[in-house]
């Protein structure tokens, strides 16, 4: 077992005492990154458990993380091999796989590439900023056309899965160059049932950690695998339909572009690191996967906290009113014109921290970490949830409140607060779509606030407590108002 590797003479990793068995189990309970923080405060910021008898480092505190994956980045740059993640693209995903070495590096590079070619490079069909720009800007006149629709029809809303398909419909563009309808029944299926894979991957998840739990039959286990085979089906079809469509002069989209990556692979014989084809053209999974899920669940989380402080939304309102006024678009290039719109979406991140762990880590080799001795292919949580609500960070953490990372004239975010705010990991695995996701979140919701008001009836409150998983949900709620601010517009 792990104590029995310690080195003779090595200080021993604080952390509460166990059951045999079943390890710390119990304290952990159903909300993993609140109990995790609370135990951090007794224990430290490097804390030892044990889920079963599986051990894990827990990482709390900026400073400690910094160190940990910045300053001893290769050390702490693994994925643990934990079974569940076995069944994510069929054991290839770049992300979840337990490759670390060159051939990942490569892999994370190429997607970087793709994305950047395919999100950040300028359009040139429109006048807009870039090719993200587009896709978002065209997607959230579909989505507030169809909120109004429903709206009409029905009175009230559940604005969930239509937040969902208008995200996944921005990955897609990019992707695969297309866009599926609101009521397309094959998307619908992915996104609807897309948190058997946020519960199923979420740190803490007792089947990924307890080995004998695989062998028992289990309803949610055969969900998960089953859901990860239908998203795979659904890619592998566009991807299919890529190869046979595919021409070397007219590279259309991410898919295109990896397919002519691995083309480019084969043919050079010198390559250093040789990436086989199929782990190139499947990083569209990744890509797709991470993209869509994330973004949505942090857009929804947006409206949520909308609802709830309705004063915070008339003020982006009368920020974008002011700034951009009603006669054009929002456009990327006005992010930094709308500060109190960006300290929103920031604290939206530190509050709700819907990511609350990154994904799990685990140490590549045998190292030495703040006088504690570390032992090869540990596995190690990073709690960013801790991070974002420590009091020794932030003034009166659990409270909402955008003005925190406003300058003094209000006018300016202040960058060393932003800086604090984790929520896409750091280091050598940090979140690659970091941009991405940062520029989305701001143009749907600067589209969605210049026109549309949103709102729940007197006497309904939206439930704010969240549902742990690898991202934190947030309850349903089918009362929801979503009025026009200026009805006579003509669009
Ligand atoms: C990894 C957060 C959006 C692609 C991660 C990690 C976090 C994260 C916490 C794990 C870091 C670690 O293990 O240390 C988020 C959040 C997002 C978001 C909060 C939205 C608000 C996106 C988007 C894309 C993307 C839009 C792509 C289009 C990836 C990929 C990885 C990753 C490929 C794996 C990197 C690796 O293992 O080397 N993200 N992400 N993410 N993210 Fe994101």
């Amino acid at each position: 077992t792990f104590q029995k590797q310690i080195p003779q003479g090595s200080k021993r990793i604080p952390g509460p005492r166990g059951y045999p068995l079943i390890g710390n189990i119990l304290e952990l309970g159903t909300n993993v990154h609140l109990s995790l923080s609370q135990m951090s405060k007794t224990y430290g910021d490097v804390m030892m458990i044990h889920i079963g008898t599986k051990p894990v480092l827990v990482l709390s505190g900026l400073e400690t993380i910094k160190e940990a994956l910045v300053r001893h980045g290769e050390d702490f740059k693994g994925r643990p091999d934990l079974y569940i993640f076995r069944h994510v693209t069929d054991g290839q995903s770049m992300a979840f796989g337990t490759d670390s070495g060159p051939v990942w590096h490569a892999r994370r590079k190429l997607a970087q590439h793709a994305l950047k070619t395919f999100a950040s490079s300028p359009s040139l069909t429109s006048f807009s900023t870039c090719l993200l720009e587009d896709h978002v800007s065209k997607e959230a006149h579909h989505l507030m056309a169809k909120l109004q629709e429903v709206m009409l029809a029905k009175n009230r809303l559940d604005p969930y899965l239509y937040l969902m398909v208008a995200v996944a419909n921005v990955v897609l563009a990019m992707c695969f160059g297309k866009r599926y309808d609101y009521d397309d029944e094959e998307l619908l299926h992915i996104v609807a049932n897309s948190e058997q894979f946020v519960e199923g991957t979420g740190s803490g998840s007792l089947a990924t950690f307890i080995p004998f739990l695989q062998y028992i039959p289990n309803s949610n286990m055969k969900k998960f695998k089953n859901y990860n085979q239908e998203f795979n089906r659904f890619l592998k079809k566009s991807v299919q339909e890529h190869y046979e469509s595919f021409r070397k002069d007219h590279i259309r989209d991410i898919t295109d572009s990896l397919i002519e990556e691995s083309q480019k692979q084969k043919a050079d014989a010198k390559l250093k690191t040789q990436v086989p084809t199929e782990k190139i053209v499947n990083l569209v999974n990744d890509i797709f996967g991470a993209g869509f899920s994330t973004v949505s669940t942090g857009l929804s989380w947006s409206l949520m906290y909308l609802i709830t402080y309705p004063k915070i939304q008339k003020k982006i309102q009368e920020e974008i009113d002011v700034t951009i006024g009603r006669e054009r678009k929002p456009r990327l290039s006005d992010r930094s014109l709308l500060p109190y719109t960006e300290a929103f979406i920031l604290e939206v991140f530190r509050h709700s921290t819907f990511v609350p762990f990154t994904l799990p880590h685990c140490t590549t080799r045998d190292t030495t970490f703040k006088g504690y001795f570390i032992p090869k292919d540990l596995c190690v949580f990073i709690n960013q949830w801790q991070v974002n609500h420590d009091e020794n960070l932030w003034k009166d953490p659990s409270a909402f409140i955008p003005e925190r990372f406003l300058s003094a004239n209000g006018k300016e975010i202040n960058t060393d607060e932003r800086e604090k705010v984790l929520i896409f990991g750091m280091g050598k695995r940090r979140c690659i779509g970091e941009p991405i996701a940062r520029w989305e979140l701001f143009l749907f919701l600067a589209t969605l606030l210049q026109d549309l008001e949103f709102s729940v009836p007197d006497g309904v409150t939206v439930n704010m407590t969240p549902l742990y998983g690898l991202s934190l949900r947030h309850e349903r709620c089918e009362h929801i108002q979503v009025k026009a601010r200026f009805p006579n517009k003509m669009d």
